[in-house]
């Protein structure tokens, strides 16, 4: 099978990353915090390199200011739902993902800033929605749709000109771009440790710059201050409730070391590089719509009058693509794919030229047993 799904997970890593796994999951197993032992002071130490390792990687002084999340969803979710007051204003995007778009929702005072037919969002789309109420701006760095990349250091400026924080959600870019925070301006940036960063499913990051500005949404026992009922405001502890996964957490670091001695920006390249030639060879075919503008290393397609799940069924077992709607609704209305979503192909690390010579020559096979 050619795994082709990288925006989804990464789903072969590194052998450090397991074995990592294995050996804190053997030979640790102690509860960070949670005692003076050598195991509980070991599942500490996983967490401090692992945030060492992050902030090398985006660029961030204190690396307390790190949380360890589930994933992608909970880090957004925690900070958009711990920053906004009841009467604050969010700015989100057409081309942000459910995992912003429904916690806005839920928040209720919310605007969505449009893109064009490729997928991007102007700055000027953003300013103009941003008002005196406006707490917090959010985009997507690469769609996770289509891969169009968001011009996020404009979006960062117009949102602190209108007094905002911003909050990046890199989950697509995050170890295949070079992502530095105060270049970039972001006061919050999410996103998983199981895509580019190579880590296991179930983790995923946080960075708040200034966390005092931002509510816990979840509390409960951190292993600090236990003789109160308040949730500690150290971080990052303030954010760290429960017993943490701490054989993911070192899993994730490993992922990162990765990441920090391959650099993000070759691996971008290298799945630009596979991305481009398979826009081109779809685009010689005829007879197929490509979304985007070929920024990345995702690909969106449909072949015309196919529905994109048809399509994926038709590639059948020997590729793992994703098709549909990839929980980003808004994307597809402004990319004109509302109609049953598009079929996506996400290159990684591991995809060889071979891979995209295979994937070009089964969709020409479908295209052929159609005429
Ligand atoms: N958000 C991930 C995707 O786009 C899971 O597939």
């Amino acid at each position: 099978m050619i795994y082709l799904d990288n925006a989804a997970t990464t789903r072969k890593k590194p052998a450090a990353v397991y074995k990592a796994m294995l050996k804190t999951a053997l030979l640790g197993g102690g509860n960070a915090g949670r005692g003076n032992g050598v195991l509980s002071l070991g599942a500490v130490r996983v967490i401090i390199e692992t945030q060492e390792a992050a902030a090398e990687l985006f660029g961030i002084e204190d690396e307390s200011s790190i949380v360890f999340t589930q994933n992608a969803t909970y880090a957004l979710n925690m900070a958009i739902l711990g920053t906004l007051k009841p009467n604050d204003h969010m700015l989100a995007t057409v081309m942000d993902h459910n995992s912003v778009l429904r916690p806005a929702v839920r928040h209720g005072n919310y605007s969505i800033a449009g893109a064009d037919s490729i997928g991007y969002v102007s700055p000027a789309a953003v300013r103009r929605r941003i008002t005196d109420k406006t707490a917090l701006v959010a985009c997507t760095h690469v769609s996770n749709v289509c891969g169009t990349v968001q011009p996020v250091k404009e979006i960062a400026k117009a949102a602190h000109a209108g007094g905002a924080m911003f909050l990046l959600d890199c989950s697509q870019s995050a170890g295949s771009a070079d992502i530095k925070v105060n270049d970039i301006g972001a006061d919050m940036i999410a996103c998983p440790g199981h895509k580019g960063l190579m880590g296991p499913m179930g983790t995923g990051i946080l960075y708040i710059k200034e966390p005092e500005r931002v509510e816990a949404v979840i509390t409960g026992g951190t292993g600090s201050e236990s003789e109160s009922m308040a949730q500690p405001g150290a971080m990052p502890d303030k954010f760290h409730c429960g017993t943490m996964n701490i054989p993911a957490i070192a899993g994730l670091r490993e992922g990162i070391r990765f990441i920090l001695k391959e650099g993000a920006e070759s691996i971008g390249a290298h799945e630009k590089e596979l991305a481009d030639e398979f826009r081109l060879n779809l685009m010689d075919m005829g007879g197929i719509i490509v979304y985007g503008r070929g920024d990345s290393g995702i690909t969106a397609f449909n072949i015309n009058g196919l529905e994109s799940s048809e399509t994926a069924r038709m590639l059948g077992d020997e590729f793992a693509v994703r098709a549909g709607y990839h929980c980003a609704p808004l994307a597809h209305r402004a990319l004109g794919s509302a109609n049953g979503g598009s079929v996506r192909v996400s290159f990684g690390y591991f995809n060889t030229k071979r891979d995209m010579k295979r994937i070009t020559d089964a969709v020409m096979r479908i295209l052929k047993e159609r005429k």
